[in-house]
């Protein structure tokens, strides 16, 4: 699987005082539209779509349980798996985020005709 890299912050340290932990930071890479957060257990990227009916999941909240929560129905999604933990077998799109030493990258999947 192939990826492209976009740099969403020069230093991880830049990215640490940008985002206070359980706040968001949209961005929007290859039409795909993208919410970092940052909570006790690192940094996590994924869809701002909500699976279920369409929310943006930005407006939502982190938990103590590393979940983000919809804002409109109030599902819950683990942001290890991205898998649903209440209202149903849902899941949200993850991205992966690698740190290096010149900054912190959000990886999208290439298209199959792009790799
Ligand atoms: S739109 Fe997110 S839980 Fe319904």
């Amino acid at each position: 699987m192939s990826y492209h890299w976009f740099k969403i912050f020069e230093k991880e340290e830049r990215a640490e005082d940008y985002l206070q932990p359980n706040t968001f930071i949209n961005f929007e890479f290859k039409g795909e539209k993208i919410c970092v957060t940052r909570t006790s257990k690192g940094f996590y990227a994924f869809g701002d779509k909500c699976p279920h009916n369409g929310a943006s999941l930005s407006k939502g909240f982190c938990t103590k349980k590393n979940e983000i929560v919809c804002p409109l129905h109030r599902y819950s999604f683990d942001l290890e798996t991205g898998r649903a933990t209440s209202g149903g077998a849902f899941a949200i799109n993850l991205y992966p985020i690698e740190i290096k030493e010149n900054g912190v990258y959000v990886g999208i999947k290439a298209k199959w005709w792009e790799s």
